[in-house]
């Protein structure tokens, strides 16, 4: 057997009413003056964190915005340096998370965070911020959060067009991992798990918000994806979503519900034995049948063209994809490249390359 995995640092806690631990992770970490992170939503909505965090918490920093642009960023700093405050506590999607890994990484601060959404943002070592309409990523491992609490009660309130498309971005996270470039039987077997969570959770929480059971199951698949994403990085779906966000600045979410099918598709003969476990998971034989399949049933976008996208921008995808290269299990064409990015604008269907008698449910 051979193989390689990157294994990274966190200290997690999951479970309903997991905020209650948020003083007793502060004495661990040693934080005393704590700076509060969210949404402008944020401060009515999860009120029940601050409260938790009683006479440690010193100022409320409720601005965040996606992308972290660089204004935010400075005003979130000022307060902290005014606040004299020595650990973040971030609560929300990634605006939020954004702004403590920044935190971290530039000012040393000690990080708690509670995320709402299933990106899974929260176990990555990647951040970034905007600059004008710039926007500028980085690596780091000194940005990641020192303690995760996942407490589902707090993603009761999410709204169902978020659930089903920060879902389908971690759906997406654990299908790349089934295929990475040099092998790990770890990943794959997270990966398994993520996309069980994914099925058995999403349908129930995009149906009914405040179920409890299907947003556990969803924050852990969520989990599990983010945690995937360190570990095995991404192939092609990603550098396609990456491209036409960068281009159209349409959102990650978004675009990973929309293209996942179609790169499945596209990479199932490559990859018989990720294709074989969705298909497992999903029980139908066909894999990119069963990512479009739930896509839809959760009432995820299906085209390109519904979520911005200019029809004649089909040819500046497939060019700026080719260019940056990088894993796949199936390499890239130019033809079959502008084929699929069509029917992704288009919201056909995903092609059914070819049928493996491998691929048959066990
Ligand atoms: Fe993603």
């Amino acid at each position: 057997m051979e193989f390689a995995v990157d294994l990274q640092p966190a200290h997690v806690r999951f479970g309903v009413g997991a905020r209650e631990l948020l003083p007793e992770e502060c004495d661990r970490l040693g934080v005393g003056r704590v700076l509060l992170v969210c949404t402008p939503s944020g401060a009515a909505r999860y009120r029940t964190v601050a409260d938790a965090l009683g006479s440690r918490l010193v100022a409320t920093f409720a601005e965040a915005e996606p992308h972290c642009p660089e204004p935010v960023v400075e005003r979130c700093r000022a307060l902290w340096r005014s606040a004299g405050a020595d650990g973040v506590v971030t609560v929300g999607g990634g605006s939020t998370i954004g702004l403590g890994k920044i935190l971290t990484a530039e000012e040393r601060a000690k990080f708690v965070c509670i995320p709402t959404t299933y990106s899974g943002s929260e176990m990555t070592d990647i951040f970034g911020r905007k600059i004008g309409r710039e926007k500028r990523t980085a690596r780091n491992p000194a940005c990641r959060a020192h303690t995760v609490l996942y407490d589902p009660e707090l993603t009761l309130g999410l709204p169902r067009h978020e659930t089903v498309t920060t879902g389908m971005n971690s759906l997406a996270h654990a299908v790349e991992a089934l295929y990475p470039p040099l092998p790990n039987p770890v990943a794959f077997v997270i990966a398994r798990e993520a996309l069980r969570a994914h099925r058995d959770g999403l349908p129930g929480a995009a149906a009914n918000p405040t179920d409890i059971d299907a947003r556990s199951q969803a924050l852990y698949g969520g989990f599990l994806g983010g945690l995937l994403v360190g570990m095995t990085g991404i192939a092609l779906h990603h550098r396609l979503c990456h491209v036409l966000g960068g281009l159209f600045d349409l959102p990650h979410g978004e675009t990973n519900s929309v293209v996942l099918a179609h790169v499945v598709a596209y990479n199932a003969a490559a990859a018989p034995e990720a294709a074989r476990a969705i298909s497992d998971v999903f029980g139908d034989v066909e894999p990119a049948r069963a990512i479009d399949a739930f896509a839809r049933r959760i009432g995820a976008p299906t085209s390109l063209r519904e979520i911005g996208m200019p029809e004649d921008g089909v040819d500046a995808v497939v060019k700026e994809t080719l260019a940056r290269g990088g894993w796949n299990p199936r390499a890239p064409d130019e033809a079959s490249l502008r084929e699929l990015v069509r029917a992704a604008w288009d919201g056909q269907r995903p092609q059914i390359h070819a049928t493996s008698e491998a691929n048959r449910i066990t």
